[in-house]
């Protein structure tokens, strides 16, 4: 999957400007603040419909504008696709092929990608919040399934939840049944999918990081919780458990129990990561854990993701450089430095400059 071209208008601080890239290796150098990120930024918005610096999408607009607009042509095993996004202060409007989507599942995974930032270092350091955000959009590129039952499932959850503050006592007992019992049905289609997705990444992260290390550390993941059985059985499981907490969760408020709470252990050589693990350790756990999700993506689909590297070559020594650019060198890459001869060129490359907000030649 190559992304051929990419046209930002009034997006971030672009005025109107279009990349060409190639289908290797794309490096975008430029002075800090000039535009690196956020032209890389669109490329994941297009992906994903959600960018990953931000919380509101009117933040994409660039100041004074009202309104930004990103679109792309894409080459895929599927031919040739165009997508694009137009972002007002109150809402935004996905486009597939010049049409108007209205459900997000429809727009997802047109263009898959995989995005590394020295920001990834959460994945590792941080709460649970940001690996089920990783799961979550992970999992949603390739599964069109989960990402609906994700949609349901936030919806039920933030109802569930409402209702929970709710005064009256008696009310919320009588009406909790009937939300659980769709809570648990959604619920456990996202815990199982989660349960096969980590399965599956786990041991390519493991694999990856060796490689990475030259065998050095060893690097596992695993759910912190086990669902055992298939839908059926998790999503009974489930309602057992909501219903052992109906007191707990009307005294907190909020649904304690369900695959929101739900978190991946991280462990190199055995020790948990988190708290443990130096910057440059989780940087390489953090990396390893990206690398098997472009396999995932390539296995699912068929077809390579593209890979944007904004930022993190110069936090990585020379092997490990060198390992990355030999390991991703079949797919388009798009990769943001300050300085190009940083850069290991591969066969295909491209370097494209920035100066604020604007291509330079
Ligand atoms: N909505 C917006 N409107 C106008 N400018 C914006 C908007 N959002 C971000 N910017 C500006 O875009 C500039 C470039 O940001 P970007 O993160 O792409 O820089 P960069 O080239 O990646 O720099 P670095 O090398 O420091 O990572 C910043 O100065 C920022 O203030
Ligand atoms: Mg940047």
């Amino acid at each position: 999957m190559v992304v051929k071209k990419l046209t930002l208008e009034n997006f971030r601080n672009y005025e109107n400007e279009t990349f060409a890239f190639c289908d290797g290796l794309n490096i975008l150098t430029g002075k800090n603040a000039q535009g690196k990120t956020n032209c890389a930024e669109a490329v994941f918005y297009l992906c994903t419909g959600s960018s990953l610096r931000i919380r509101h999408d009117r933040q994409l607009i660039r100041r004074g504008a009202e309104f930004a607009r990103v679109t792309a042509e894409v080459k895929s095993r599927y031919g040739d696709l165009s997508l694009g996004a137009v972002i007002t202060e109150s809402r935004r409007e996905l486009y597939l092929n010049g049409n108007r989507v209205t459900r997000t599942v429809d727009f997802l995974g047109n263009m898959r990608s995989v995005f590394f930032s020295p920001g990834e270092l959460r994945l590792i350091q941080d709460g649970p919040d940001e690996r089920r955000r990783f799961l979550n959009l992970s999992i949603s590129q390739t599964s069109r399934e989960y990402c609906t039952a994700l949609l349901r499932f936030q919806r039920i959850l933030e109802q569930r939840n409402n209702l929970l503050k709710e005064r009256d006592a008696g009310m919320v007992l009588e009406t909790l049944p009937v939300w659980d019992e769709q809570f648990s049905v959604y619920a456990a289609r996202i815990a199982v999918r989660r349960r096969e997705y980590l399965k599956e990444l786990s041991a390519r992260a493991t694999e990856a990081h060796a490689y990475l290390t030259d065998g050095g550390e060893a690097l596992s993941l695993a759910p912190d919780r086990e669902y055992r059985g298939g839908e059926e059985e998790v999503a009974a499981k489930i309602g057992r458990e909501l219903a052992a907490n109906y007191e707990r969760d009307i005294r907190l408020g909020f649904t304690s129990v369900g695959p929101h709470r739900d978190d991946i252990k991280i462990c190199i050589d055995g020790q948990d990561a988190r708290g443990f693990a130096s910057q440059g350790q989780a940087r390489t756990a953090a990396l390893a854990m990206k690398l098997a999700e472009v396999e995932i993506f390539e296995r699912l689909s068929g077809e390579a993701p593209v890979l944007i590297l904004d930022d993190v070559l110069s936090e990585l020594d020379l092997p490990r450089r060198k390992k990355l650019l030999s390991r991703v060198g079949n797919l388009q890459c798009i990769l943001t430095c300050t300085h190009a001869s940083r850069v290991l060129c591969g066969a295909e490359s491209k370097k494209i400059r920035i100066q604020g907000g604007k291509i330079i030649v």
